[in-house]
């Protein structure tokens, strides 16, 4: 097996800070994120119940489930409340000729 691609997911100016946008790549549900200026690639769905994020708001650098109130980190994915305990994935991204990317490992 080769190395992961990156793959391109938006112009650099695609979103304002604390926007989100789902999208599907690869077979994911993911959602690209803007927040607190940096850009983000996390899993659409909540870890606790089957649960669009997309529905949910951005605080800082966090998203808030809009189900039950769990909030998870952009960066590291952690879930840093209950009842959500299990982390969402979260993806490697970097900004390069004005195109956001992602690399699904
Ligand atoms: S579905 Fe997200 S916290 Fe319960």
């Amino acid at each position: 097996m080769g190395a992961p691609d990156w793959h391109a997911v938006g112009a650099v100016d695609a979103l304002t800070d604390g926007q989100m946008q789902a999208f599907q790549l690869d077979g994911r549900r993911l959602l690209l994120i803007r927040a607190e200026g940096r850009y983000f690639v996390v899993d659409e769905m909540c870890s606790h119940e089957d649960y669009s994020l997309a529905l949910g708001c951005i605080k800082g650098s966090r998203i808030k489930c809009s189900l039950h109130g769990s909030y998870f980190d952009l960066a590291s994915g952690a879930a840093l409340d209950e009842p959500a305990d299990e982390p969402i994935r979260s993806y490697p991204v970097k900004l390069e000729q004005d195109r956001i990317w992602v690399r699904l490992d």
